[in-house]
């Protein structure tokens, strides 16, 4: 990684290479600028048809122990449906962040969430039914870095579409 980094993606084992193609691709029009990849467990990217890494840095890692190295002090905020996490609009987004999201078929690993600055749910019209669920990993990240991106004001100073 080169430069300041002041948006950091980590996925924590994604399962699904859309997801993960998807998330590169939000990852980009949103501005983040590096998506950590702990744990491979898919062969390619196919919702990435941009091809983020012309435009972000993409780091597949081994292990939590060497994408903490990567985060270093920028503050984790991890992405979960915790009772005792904030909803996403009372986070006052840092100015240098790193959200960490869980697999599809998991959470964040424990260690991770007990360690984190912030923890954040996304609240959705489903949130309270038990029989329901999670929303999609891609969904939540594209949901979490456009809220990042408004709230910046990064996206009035962009020519809209
Ligand atoms: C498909 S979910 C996995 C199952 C999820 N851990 C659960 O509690 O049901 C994949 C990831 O998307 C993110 N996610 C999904 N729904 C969320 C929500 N409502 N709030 C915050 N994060 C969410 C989390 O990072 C989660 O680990």
């Amino acid at each position: 990684m080169t430069g300041r980094l002041d948006t950091i993606v980590v996925l924590d084992h994604p399962k699904y290479e859309v997801n993960v193609g998807t998330a590169m691709r939000s990852a980009v029009a949103f501005g983040a600028d590096v998506v950590i990849l702990v744990g491979r467990r898919y062969e390619r990217e196919p919702g990435d048809v941009f091809h983020a890494q012309k435009f972000l840095d993409v780091l597949p890692v081994p292990s939590w122990e060497r994408a903490l190295e990567l985060i270093g002090d920028i503050p984790i905020v991890v992405l979960e449906r915790l009772p005792a996490a904030m909803r996403l609009r009372t986070l006052e987004h840092p100015p240098r962040a790193a959200y960490v999201f869980g697999p599809e078929d998991g959470s964040v690993h424990p260690d991770v969430v007990a360690f984190a600055r912030y923890r954040v749910q996304i609240p959705h019209a489903q949130s309270e039914n038990a029989a329901w669920g999670c929303l999609n990993l891609a969904t939540s990240i594209g949901i979490v870095l456009y809220d990042r991106f408004c709230r910046s004001g990064a996206s009035d100073l962009r020519r809209s579409v």
